[in-house]
């Protein structure tokens, strides 16, 4: 069975940038933070939904210390110089059997490059591979380009807006198209 702690795969997006997408490392927890220190409170609003800009170690051990079987990070990097730079990441988080809620962040710059869509194709297919069935997320109703990468996942997408947010529903179509590229 694939471990989801050894992906990685090569990814080019529209704008033609290259981005290596792989399994998140303890020893990224210094470059996410301080990618968080600089997000725009936009970023953070609709992630966090509230500008939440550092992390108790609480927090701090939910998001890194991060098993790779009940919860799984992919981060996207790109590489200059041979220095890595994050540019977002996806999770997901089982919240029952064969169901995950799932999650995403890009950096402000790299925003409508297509990269929501590349880490949601391959957030998916980890997860399809571990045996989920059905995804799960909770949006802001004003986050149209989160809500619009879910519709174009090739996803069964269901969505049932509750005030302010949207409760996002996808599974997997029968003939799954979600290709894993690992
Ligand atoms: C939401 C978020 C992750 C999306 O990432 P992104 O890299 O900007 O998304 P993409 O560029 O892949 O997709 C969004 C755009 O592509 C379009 N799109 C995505 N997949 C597509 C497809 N297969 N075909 C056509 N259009 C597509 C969308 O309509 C949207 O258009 P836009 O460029 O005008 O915004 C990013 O904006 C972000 O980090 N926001 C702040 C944090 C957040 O909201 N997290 C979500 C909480 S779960």
């Amino acid at each position: 069975m694939f471990d989801p702690k050894t992906f990685h795969v090569t990814e080019t997006l529209h704008d033609g940038s290259v981005v290596e997408l792989r399994a998140q490392k303890p020893e990224d927890r210094k470059a996410i933070i301080a990618e968080m220190e600089h997000a725009s409170p936009d970023t953070l609003y609709h992630r966090f939904f509230a500008v939440k800009r550092h992390l108790s170690e609480k927090e701090q051990h939910y998001f890194f210390d991060v098993d790779f079987v009940n919860h799984v990070v992919l981060i996207a990097v790109t590489k200059a110089n041979g220095a890595e730079k994050i540019l977002g990441g996806a999770r997901y988080v089982v919240t029952e059997p064969g169901k995950a809620e799932v999650a995403f962040t890009v950096v402000d710059a790299f925003q409508h490059h297509g990269l929501g869509a590349v880490l949601m194709h391959h957030i998916a297919a980890v997860a399809r591979d571990a045996g989920i069935t059905e995804l799960v997320a909770e949006v802001l109703a004003d986050n149209v380009s989160m809500i619009a990468v879910f519709e174009h996942s090739g996803m069964i997408t269901t969505a049932r807006r509750d005030g302010a947010t949207v409760h996002v529903t996808m599974r997997y179509p029968a003939a799954a198209g979600l290709t894993s590229r690992i």
